[in-house]
């Protein structure tokens, strides 16, 4: 059934783990996300970002999602949207089913500008009210995703702060957070910790000074009533990396957000986390591998099959390391 993500998280809570939360774009990872979800019992949050609607157009994404919904009646499906841009953004989203969403007052409108402390209360404050009327559950973002090695906000995905940004801007501030959760009253807050979305997030494994785990610590301390979401949490696994260097992909030396930090965050507070580049690298690996072992082969079907296996293994993967499995 379509659930609130309201629900899965205090769940969670109560109990201890974490749940990923996927992003969808087509047929194929909605598919692969379902079959690791029913065969680990876990429950689900798929979300689409703006580039999502705009590949996929929102009618399709909509429709893939509840053909999830109906196909796996026994597993929690929420449908997240990530990444909203404007109140009005996330309004589309709830009158279109959505059943939870995604304020992102970090930055202004326009994806680059580091919002005013001011504005991310205004906006958040203000999808809240209209989405708790009708019963959707409400994502904010305090502090920059960016990289503590250059300072630089998030850029990969064209969304993120432009220049150079202080500690200050990429680390949440604990107080500010628990301020902002009781003003706002949402539901889950995505913090900024050192990382960032992409494949390109760290020049080495991260150790503390550009991972903050321990930020998570002090941030949940104080916070009333609200689960914590590490976004831009893929790990970008080196065999994935090695997979598409080995046929004929051109990626360079990088590291993501170790499973075992994940884990202590889980530990900390953090009830959500956000991956879609783990499926990107995996399911490019597969394919990357077909067409290279098979350069004869032309139908779609025959390499977006293993692209899917390669999707739903990570899933997989993921639903059994923060302890999501078996709580469907
Ligand atoms: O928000 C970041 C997600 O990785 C989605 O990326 O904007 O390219 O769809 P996207
Ligand atoms: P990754 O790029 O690390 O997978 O992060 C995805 C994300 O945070 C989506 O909001
Ligand atoms: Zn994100």
């Amino acid at each position: 059934a379509l659930v609130s993500m309201r629900q899965l998280l205090d769940h969670a809570a109560e109990n201890g783990y974490g749940i990923p939360a996927f992003n969808v774009n087509n047929l194929e990872q909605v598919q692969a996300i379902m079959e690791a979800a029913s065969e680990t019992n876990s429950p689900v949050i798929m979300q689409a970002s703006a580039g999502a609607r705009k590949y996929a157009g929102e009618g399709f994404l909509k429709y893939l999602i509840q053909a999830a919904v109906e196909s796996y009646p026994n597993i929690p499906v929420v449908m997240h949207q990530d990444h909203g841009q404007s109140p009005a953004v996330c309004q589309g989203a709830i009158d279109l089913g959505f059943s939870s969403v995604m304020m992102d007052g970090s930055l202004k409108e326009d994806g680059k500008t580091i919002a005013e402390y001011e504005h991310n209360l205004d906006v958040t404050r203000r999808v809240v009210e209209m989405a708790h009327k009708v019963g959707v559950t409400v994502e904010g973002e305090l502090g920059c995703l960016g990289s503590l090695e250059t300072m630089q906000g998030d850029k990969e995905d064209g969304h993120g702060a432009d220049g150079k940004l202080t500690m200050e801007q990429l680390l949440t501030d604990p107080e500010q957070a628990a301020d902002f959760v009781r003003q706002t009253q949402l539901d889950a807050l995505a913090i900024a910790i050192g990382t960032s979305h992409g494949a390109y997030k760290f020049t080495r494994k991260p150790t503390g000074d550009i991972l903050s785990i321990s930020r998570i610590k002090e941030i949940h301390h104080r916070l009333p009533n609200t689960h914590l979401v590490m976004h831009g949490s893929s790990s970008v696994p080196q065999d994935l990396l090695a997979e598409i260097r080995e046929f004929g992909g051109d990626m360079k030396e990088t590291y993501g957000v170790p499973v075992e930090e994940i884990q202590e965050a889980i530990k900390f507070g953090v009830r959500k986390i956000n991956i879609d580049t783990d499926i990107r690298l995996a399911m490019t690996g597969a394919i990357r591998r077909f067409l290279g072992e098979n350069p004869s082969k032309f139908d779609p079907r025959e390499y977006l099959k293993p692209a899917r296996q390669a999707a739903k293994d990570v899933c997989k993967q993921r639903y059994e390391q923060f302890g999501t499995a078996g709580n469907a």
